[in-house]
Formats: C-alpha cells, structure tokens, sequence
C-alpha cells in the first residue's frame, strides 16, 4: 500500500488579492505534493481562503458589498492564480462551506461540553488588521508588536479556551519531537514563549457578525483562528473519523509564513490536545520576501503581482527562482534583475543549452536515434556517479523541505553535463568512424543523465519537464521507478530541443 502524504498552506484571506508572499507558499507546498507523488505516495494538498472575521467584514462594508459577495469574487482570483501557477492541490477549502462550518462548531461543542471552553469576561487589546489580543506589557509604545498598528481598547463577554491547562504538555511534545516547529531558530522563540506562560484564549466575538456562530449562543462568533486554523481537518471530513481523516490525519506538514507560526505551534496544537486528536508532525515556517529591498505592501505600491510575472517570464521561470533563490525558512528580497539573471544564467544558458546541445547531436550523428551504451569510460562514469548521487541527495533535501539546495544539486548535474560534452568532444569523436560506439555512449550519457534531471524538475517545472522528457523520447509524469540510471533503451526517439528557455534582452529593473 503506497504511503500517504498530507501538506497544506494556511488558508488566504480574502480581504486581500493574491500576491507573491501568498503565491511562495503555495508553490512550496506544490512541489512537495509533485514530489511525493513522484515517490508514489498517496498525496493530499490542501489549500483554500480564509473568509470569516472583522477584516473581511470591514474589506466588505468599504467596498460595498457582502461580506459573502467579496469572498466569492476574491477567492476566485485565488483559484485563477493557482490554475495559472500550474498549482495541483487535491482540495480547496473556504471557511464559509457547510462542511467546514459544521465541523467547527462540533469541535467548539465538544469543548464547552468537557469545559475545556467557558464563558468569561475579556478586558484587553486587539489588533484588527492582525486579528489578535495583545496585553499592556506585550504592546510596543501602545501599538501593535506585530504590525506597529494602532490597538483598540475592547471588553467583552467572551468564551475563553484553557490553554493554560496545556502548556506543559505542550513543551513535552516540542521538547519530545525536535522536528515538530521548523526551522530550529523558530522553533526556539516558540519555546522561549511558551515558558513565558500560556494565557487562557479568547475564542468569541460579540461585536461584529461575519462569523460562526458559537453553538447554543449565537450572540458570539467564533474567533477566526479557531474557525481558520480547524480547515485542516474539516477538509479531511472531520468530525467524521473514518475516509480521509482516517488516511490522512496527522499532517505531513503545515507550511506557513513565520508571521502565523504562534497560531500554528501554539494555538492548533493545544486545540488539538484538547479535542484528544494527534498532532501535526511538522509547521514549517518560512521567511518573507522584501521587493528591491523594501516591505511589500499597497501603501508602498512594490505588491509584486504573480499573473504580471507569469505573463512576462513565463510560469516556470517563475516556480524556479521563487524556490531558488532564497533557502526555504530565511527571508529573501525579490528583484527583476535577479529574476532575470537567473532565467539567463541557470534557465537559458545551463539547463537549455545542454538539452539543446545534446539532442542535436543525437540527431545529427545518430539520426535521432538513441544509440545504446557501450562499454563505460572513467568520465563516463564519473558522469553517471554524479548523476546517482543527486537522485538520493534531492531526496534527502526535500525531506528537510530545502528546496534551494535540491536546485542547486540538480544543476551540479547540469554543470557536469555541459562539462562532459567539453572534455568529450563529441565532435572529434564524430570524425572518426572507429569510434562510432565511443560517441554512442557519450549520447546515452547525456540523455540518461538529463533523464533524471528533468525527472526530478517535474516537482519545480511542471511544463518544462515534460517538455525535456518529451524530447528524451520518455514518459510524463515520472515515477519512483524511473529515476534510476540505465531506463533510456537504445532506439528510443529523440526530438531535437527548441530553446526551452529563450535569453532575455532587457536590462533589470
Ligand atoms: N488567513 C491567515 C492564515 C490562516 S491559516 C489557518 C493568513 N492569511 S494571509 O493571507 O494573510 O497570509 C497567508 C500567508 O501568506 C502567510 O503564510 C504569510 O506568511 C504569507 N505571506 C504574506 N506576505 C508575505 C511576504 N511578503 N513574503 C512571504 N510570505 C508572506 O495569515
């Protein structure tokens, strides 16, 4: 029975219209989704939008519309996006759903029931843009800590989760799973804050309606974390225990901006205890991305827009240097130049060039035919070791969710490639008929190695890599089985390459 795979990225709010900060994390859960399923694994991605709250509420009233019209207009620009960016997720979840609303409210029940929630009274402030209660001492000079916004005054009846109750608990498993909060410098803070102490949560509202109501006193809604963060398992089915949930709980991995990562190590987790359900294995929390060394945001107006990138660079380009740039869990700073130096350095002149160099060879000494392997030479096989070797590296990289160091030991690859053809020769080779198998070999190599190459891409550059295993006469999508040297039998259909990636012309911006 094949393993199963669950990864998921938060839920997006609909108050905002999608951009490259939202589109990181989707692209990371997507090629991890490709790649487990690459591997075999029964995979289920998750995403969606995150709908309820004061933020939308207020998003609705200034645009005029329902809370509901500006989540349906909104969450559509999502899905677009995510069709565009070539996004395969098994599912997409909104907070306004039936199934989602139902499942919170039966998990809310379950908690007033076993009094793990009681009804209190808050005094406190609250951050609307973060969504979040602050006390006196955690403000800076009286303003929000997150977001340097100012905070409102708010006292209400509340219903108050016990999450004091599960601080202990809570360090247990952190200290008992070093892997559970990622990266380890996140997963220190988290610790260091929960020693501070944990303070029972306010999950209700009274004093705005876009919500779920809480069960039995529909004066309050439910708080939006607590509404967001339980989309993970009521897109699994849950509360019913058995099909998904059942295959697919506890997650492989939440990944998540490291803005989120307390709701997500802290929050969710003591929910979880709580209603006597596993733990996520893994959150992982990335960096942020600055544009031209500034934060991104409408009042600067540097919003980097995805579907204007992918118009312009085209969509792979644009999967590959948001995954390459920067090691995945460290901020990074996105530039055009930087985006064009990568397609004209790694996309255009390595990966291109020698795909293109070699199945014109192919063509040209071999009629598009590809010759079998011969007997091996040290470079040779030095060239096949190398192409082994990061087979088993990316795999253990992905693991550790580093995408940026998988890129950089495929183009290792790609280097020797374009390396082996230089010391080859292939076109002295050519000129000797007596080496006619010498020069056979030297072809399969190429197109064996790249192969695997473009067998691994098939998580980062969907298209891209089918394109390259089309040209390699090879099958798209690849499988476990197929990324092991020797697959490419000799007579297999070579297709000489168009340029994959053409040069770009223009200076950076
Ligand atoms: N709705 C909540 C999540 C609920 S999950 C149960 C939320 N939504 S969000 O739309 O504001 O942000 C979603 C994700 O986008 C977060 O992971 C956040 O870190 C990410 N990013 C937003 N701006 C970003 C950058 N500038 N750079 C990188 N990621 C950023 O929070």
């Amino acid at each position: 029975m094949s393993r199963s795979f669950y990864v998921t990225t938060p839920i997006y709010y609909v108050n905002d219209v999608p951009h490259i900060g939202h589109a990181y994390t989707t692209l990371a859960g997507d090629v991890l989704a490709r790649y487990r399923r690459i591997q075999g694994d029964n995979v289920f991605f998750l995403t969606g939008t995150d709908e309820h709250g004061q933020k939308v509420e207020k998003a609705a009233n200034s645009a005029g519309e329902t809370p509901l019209e500006l989540a349906d207009r909104v969450m559509k620009r999502f899905q677009a996006l995510w069709e565009k960016l070539n996004v395969s997720h098994t599912d997409f979840i909104r907070t306004t759903q039936e199934r989602h609303k139902q499942g919170v409210a039966d998990i809310f029940s379950q908690l007033i029931k076993q009094d793990d929630i009681y009804l209190g009274e808050y005094e406190d402030w609250y951050c609307t843009p973060c969504e979040t209660f602050w006390t006196e001492t955690q403000l800076n000079e009286g303003k929000c800590p997150d977001c340097n916004r100012l905070v409102d005054k708010l006292k209400e009846e509340s219903y108050f989760f016990r999450m004091s109750a599960y601080q202990e608990r809570l360090l247990a498993h952190i200290d008992a799973n070093p892997d559970f909060i990622q990266p380890k410098s996140k997963r220190n803070e988290i610790v260091a804050f929960v020693k501070e102490g944990l303070r029972d949560l306010s999950v209700s509202r009274t004093t705005f309606n876009w919500g779920i109501p809480v069960p039995g006193n529909e004066k309050h809604v439910i708080y939006v974390w607590f509404d967001a963060l339980t989309n993970y398992i009521t897109a699994l089915g849950y509360p019913d225990r058995t099909g998904n949930f059942k295959t697919f709980w506890p997650v492989d991995v939440h990944l998540i901006g490291k803005d989120i990562l307390r709701f997500h190590a802290v929050y969710w987790p003591t929910f979880l205890m709580a209603a006597g359900l596993p733990l996520p294995k893994k959150v992982f929390a990335h960096g942020w991305w600055t544009v031209e060394g500034q934060k991104m945001s409408k009042s600067l107006q540097n919003v980097v827009e995805p579907n204007m990138l992918i118009d312009r660079y085209g969509v792979d380009a644009v999967r590959y240097f948001l995954l390459r740039e920067v090691p995945f869990g460290l901020d990074g700073d996105f530039s055009h130049s930087a985006l064009v130096n990568r397609i004209n350095s790694d996309l255009a002149n390595d990966l291109g060039n020698l795909l293109n160099r070699s199945t014109a060879m192919i063509c040209k000494y071999f009629d598009c035919q590809l010759p079998s392997c011969g007997p091996m030479s040290d470079l040779d096989t030095a060239y096949r070791e190398k192409s082994v070797a990061m087979v088993q590296s990316v795999d253990s990289l992905m693991s550790e969710l580093a995408f940026s160091k998988a890129l950089q030991s495929i183009w290792e690859v790609i280097s020797a490639g374009n390396k082996y053809i230089d010391e080859t020769a292939p076109w002295t080779l050519a000129k000797d008929p007596a080496q006619k198998e010498r020069l056979g070999t030297v072809m399969y190599c190429l197109a064996e190695s790249q192969r695997l190459v473009y067998s691994l891409l098939a998580a980062f550059m969907p298209s891209t890599a089918e394109k390259g295993l089309c040209y390699l006469g090879t099958e798209f999508p690849p499988t476990a089985d197929s990324l092991s040297w020797g697959k490419l039998t000799g007579g297999t259909k070579i297709i000489k390459a168009e340029a994959l990636f053409p040069r770009i012309e223009e200076k950076g911006e």
